[in-house]
């Protein structure tokens, strides 16, 4: 029997789930115009749309909280959580956001200029649209095996290296006002990036004058399975293995709601002074004083201790094991899924499953409505409604290579029988694919369609 290693931790508090039925959940879609991002979490039985600030924080995390400092300027809060971020991230300079996507939002203004690229492995959505919305032309350069979803490569997260230079030959380096990577990589299936990748796309961008940025989202992750799969690492410490992964970077944006394990953060981090002042500036006026940077002092102390607890061996074994069963369980029963499993989440080939929905139809929108007719499951699309964007040049629709259900686990939150209990729907859906049918859209915004879109049934 497939199992994952029992969870380093037990359950002190609970909080109550339950599964609406059948009619319910159907009205509940109705209402939501199947977008399930409109849904109320509290007619949601397992929850897996995001991994993102929903994980259960520790004793130690939740003590830290009451010794937060609310003082607007100079927190202690403040220098706790700088302890941490110096000595995990090492870089000279950082300021405290209150998400991902607030540094990314900063780093883009104060660098994006109309006509410029900016190239990564895959873009996440937030920093796809930040680009994008500037005026820049957010680039993805990830290896080919990346688009196989059955491709086995342990680090399927890496930069094209032949690419990348090419790409940079042909937009010119003045065009390109910092690169990318993104560890691990959330769009293409939460896959890791390997160390020895990370320093040769260092070499090439530095080679070039391009600043290098490192989207840092899951950067304990990306180290547990560098310590796993790659040469020369099996006796380093996650730590270890991050601080050597930053130390080949010119700066980083983060979100702390993954592996730091908290409900709300982000950090912004530099070497250099001028973009610091810059953004520093930046941030007084959107986000608040550069001590508190749009969170709360007890937000700060919890991400101080979060930090340090997300690069744990025990929990990081237990988290990728949880992974890996859910992969497997899946696989066991014939749904295509992406292999190998990636860190935080599974991901579910919707256009494998359902080969009878084309790309402009959503059929991965479809499968997500169905994971929740059936079982309660809240999953997310990460396909054509969330990546299709009108080519600027040519003004015709670019969709996606791989329509995906991304089923992200919460850290520290759901067990084993919710995981058994998923794979149990999933089959429930498998057996009767060829009665689904595509999605339209009746509402769209122009940037982060999938978070506020309304759609109606093809049927
Ligand atoms: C790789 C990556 N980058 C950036 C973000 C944005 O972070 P936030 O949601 O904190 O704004 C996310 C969120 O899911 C992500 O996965």
């Amino acid at each position: 029997m497939t199992q994952h290693p029992p969870e380093p931790y037990r359950i002190k508090m609970v909080e109550p789930v339950k599964l609406i039925d059948k009619e319910a959940r159907e009205k509940a879609l109705e209402e939501a115009g199947y977008n399930v991002f409109a849904l109320k979490a509290e007619d949601v039985f397992i929850d897996m749309l995001t991994d993102s600030g929903t994980g259960a924080m520790s004793k130690h995390q939740w003590a830290a909280m009451m010794l937060g400092d609310e003082s607007y300027a100079g927190a202690r809060s403040y220098f706790r959580l700088a302890e941490a971020v110096d000595e995990i991230f090492g870089f000279e300079h950082w300021l405290p956001t209150h998400q991902g996507r607030a540094a990314e939002g900063i780093l883009s203004t104060l660098l994006v200029k109309e006509g410029n690229y900016v190239p990564n492995n895959m873009h996440f959505d937030t920093t796809d649209a930040n680009i994008r919305s500037r005026g820049g032309r957010p680039t993805n350069l990830v290896i080919d095996e990346a688009y196989d979803p059955e491709n086995l490569h342990p680090f399927k997260g890496n930069m094209d290296l032949e690419k990348l230079k090419a790409f940079i030959e042909e937009v010119g380096a003045e065009n390109i006002p910092f690169g990318m990577m993104t560890v691990t990589n959330n769009a293409g299936g939460g896959q890791p990036v390997s160390m020895e990748n990370i320093r040769a796309v260092a070499k090439i961008y530095k080679s070039y004058e391009i600043p290098f940025f490192i989207d840092a989202a899951r950067y304990a992750e990306n180290a547990y399975f560098v310590k796993m799969r790659e040469e020369g690492y099996a006796d380093k410490t996650p730590t270890e293995i991050t601080q050597e992964l930053f130390s080949l970077a010119d700066g980083m944006t983060m979100s702390a709601k993954k592996d730091a394990i908290v409900n709300i953060g982000g950090l912004l981090c530099m070497r250099d002074n001028n973009l610091f002042v810059q953004a520093q500036n930046e941030l007084i006026m959107r986000e608040g004083f550069p001590t508190y940077g749009g969170l709360a002092g007890r937000d700060l102390d919890a991400m101080a201790v979060g930090l340090y607890e997300g690069l744990e061996e025990d929990y990081l074994r237990s988290r990728l094991g949880q992974t890996a069963y859910l992969n497997e369980k899946l696989l066991e029963i014939g749904v295509p899924v992406i292999q190998p499993a990636g860190g935080h989440a599974v991901y579910l080939d919707a256009g494998a499953l359902l080969p009878h929905i084309p790309h402009a139809e959503f059929p991965d929108q479809a499968l997500v409505v169905e994971l929740y007719r059936e079982g309660g499951i809240r999953g997310v699309e990460l396909g054509s409604v969330m990546f299709s964007y009108e080519d600027p040049d040519t003004g015709e629709m670019v969709y996606p290579d791989l329509e995906l259900v991304r089923l992200a686990i919460p850290r520290r939150t759901y067990t084993q029988s919710h995981l058994d209990y998923i794979v149990e729907t999933v089959e429930k859906i498998v057996a009767r694919t060829d009665e689904i049918k595509g999605y339209r859209f009746t509402y769209a915004p122009q940037f982060l369609k999938h978070f506020t879109a309304r759609f109606e049934s093809i049927a």
